[in-house]
């Protein structure tokens, strides 16, 4: 039986058939954004003794969803239908329409069900979550700093799941250049959950929008410590540390990070095949020998996934990775399946004409990757990933350039490269600085360092 009087935490009404039960989801949801391990095991577990739980019917239909796979879409409609036959109240029902928005890629019906539940129950810590992070992949970082900002008034310390408020404040101001403001909230995070891993990574970020590179060792070999008692998302926080390994030109450690810990054996999840051939082209760039094992591993997972990913920034280093590794089919299967979804949707439509750049970037047209890149520069933005993630179209970009011999290019790129850390009066003094060696850059080296942000 349903009890309309159950509340969780944060007394939202839950139809659940008792108190334990919502504490139980409760914990659930709590776990799920500190990425601690075997959250969904639990959720199974907890549906398979309340099949009736109509708001975990839908969490596992968010969580399958986030995996950005097509190869999910059936087990996540299975569970829409089950919430959807179920009793429920509105907020709920939102839910689910959300869900089903999500999973009919309607961008407007996810969206406004999203945004329908925070603005009248602005403590819904799971339309909050979820809505942040799916516009984290649609590019827009505007508007994902107005939905934190628009419930920021209700949150406070007295408030169940504070830090899981925070870190979200956190990371949208970051990526909206308020790196004060972004650092102080992350900051207060950690300091109610010190392993809190979307903290630390809005932290991360600051410091390295910032340059600030020997605190992000500091910060990042510090959770060290931990980072493996989490799920996966904790490739992306080693990636942060080899970026900052790679800033210092210390690449063998990066190298080493990535073979220990941010692709040791193949994986198709596509934050790591992200993180690893973003991380391979980086090095690249800096002439290092990354071999051919490493590439091969990624490609592996990239032919086994490349064509049902549907988390479209990923394309490109799926991509990447097959062309190294000289899987003409396998790649060409990959254009054809975003060619095919884009006729529908300008997100993979987008990832097409990028990948198809990258293809010619690295088979030997750098002046045809350019062109290709330059055409769509003002919208590289539109397949999401954090500024730090999207230099890889900038550096790719410079390298082409640089290949051409096109050195009024080079510098322009790296100037523009630059600009997009100004926000505020030191990022314009550092923007001004940098911007003084730019010019007077005449050599490869010099343009590598600039890559590494090493301009002062
Ligand atoms: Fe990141």
């Amino acid at each position: 039986m349903s009890n309309a009087d159950i509340t969780d935490s944060r007394g939202l009404a839950i139809s659940a058939p008792s108190a334990d039960v919502v504490e139980r989801f409760d914990a659930i949801v709590r776990d799920l954004y500190y990425y601690r391990l075997g959250v969904i095991d639990r959720l199974d577990e907890l549906l398979a003794e309340a099949p009736d739980l109509a708001l975990g019917h839908v969490l596992m239909g968010y969580g399958l969803l986030t995996e950005g796979s097509a190869a999910a879409e059936p087990k996540a409609r299975d569970h829409l239908e089950r919430a959807e036959a179920l009793p429920s109240n509105r907020r709920e029902q939102l839910h689910a329409a959300a869900l089903r928005g999500w999973l009919d890629r309607d961008d407007t019906a996810r969206v406004s069900a999203w945004e329908r539940i925070l603005v009248e129950w602005p403590l819904d810590l799971l339309a909050l979550r979820q809505h942040a992070a799916t516009l984290f992949w649609t590019g827009d970082k505007r508007h994902q700093a107005e939905l934190v900002i628009g419930v920021a008034g209700q949150w406070g310390s007295q408030t169940p799941g504070y830090g899981h408020f925070l870190s979200a404040f956190a990371f949208s101001m970051e990526e909206t250049g308020h790196y004060a403001v972004a650092e102080q909230a992350a900051r207060q995070a950690i300091a109610i959950e010190a392993q809190d891993l979307w903290a630390l990574h809005a932290l991360a970020h600051v410091l390295e929008m910032q340059s600030r590179v020997d605190e992000g060792i500091e910060l990042l070999e510090d959770a060290a410590r931990f980072l493996n008692d989490y799920n996966l998302f904790r490739g992306h926080l080693w990636w942060h540390l080899s970026l900052f390994r790679h800033a210092r030109g210390e690449f063998d450690a990066a190298l080493e990070l990535f073979d220990r810990e941010i692709f040791p054996k193949s994986s198709t999840f596509y934050l790591d095949i992200q993180n690893a051939a973003a991380l391979l082209v980086r090095l690249e760039f800096q002439g290092v020998d990354v071999g051919a094992a490493r590439w091969e591993r990624i490609a592996e997972a990239a032919a086994e996934s490349a064509t049902t990913c549907t988390l479209w920034f990923t394309a490109m280093h799926d991509v990447i990775a097959l062309i190294k590794t000289d899987r003409q089919a396998e790649a060409q299967a990959t254009l054809d399946y975003l060619h095919s979804e884009g006729a529908a949707s300008p997100q993979p439509a987008l990832a097409y004409d990028l990948s198809q750049a990258a293809v010619a970037f690295y088979s030997g047209r750098p002046g045809e990757a350019l062109e290709a890149m330059l055409a769509l520069r003002q919208r590289h933005g539109g397949l999401g990933a954090s500024h730090a993630q999207q230099d890889l179209y900038d550096q790719i970009m410079v390298i082409a350039a640089l290949k051409l011999g096109d050195w009024p290019r080079v510098r322009e790129l790296l100037k523009a490269r630059l600009a997009t850390r100004i926000w505020d009066e030191p990022s314009w003094q550092a923007f001004e600085r940098g911007s003084r060696r730019v010019d007077a850059l005449e050599d490869e080296a010099g343009v590598r360092a600039a890559l590494r942000w090493a301009l002062d």
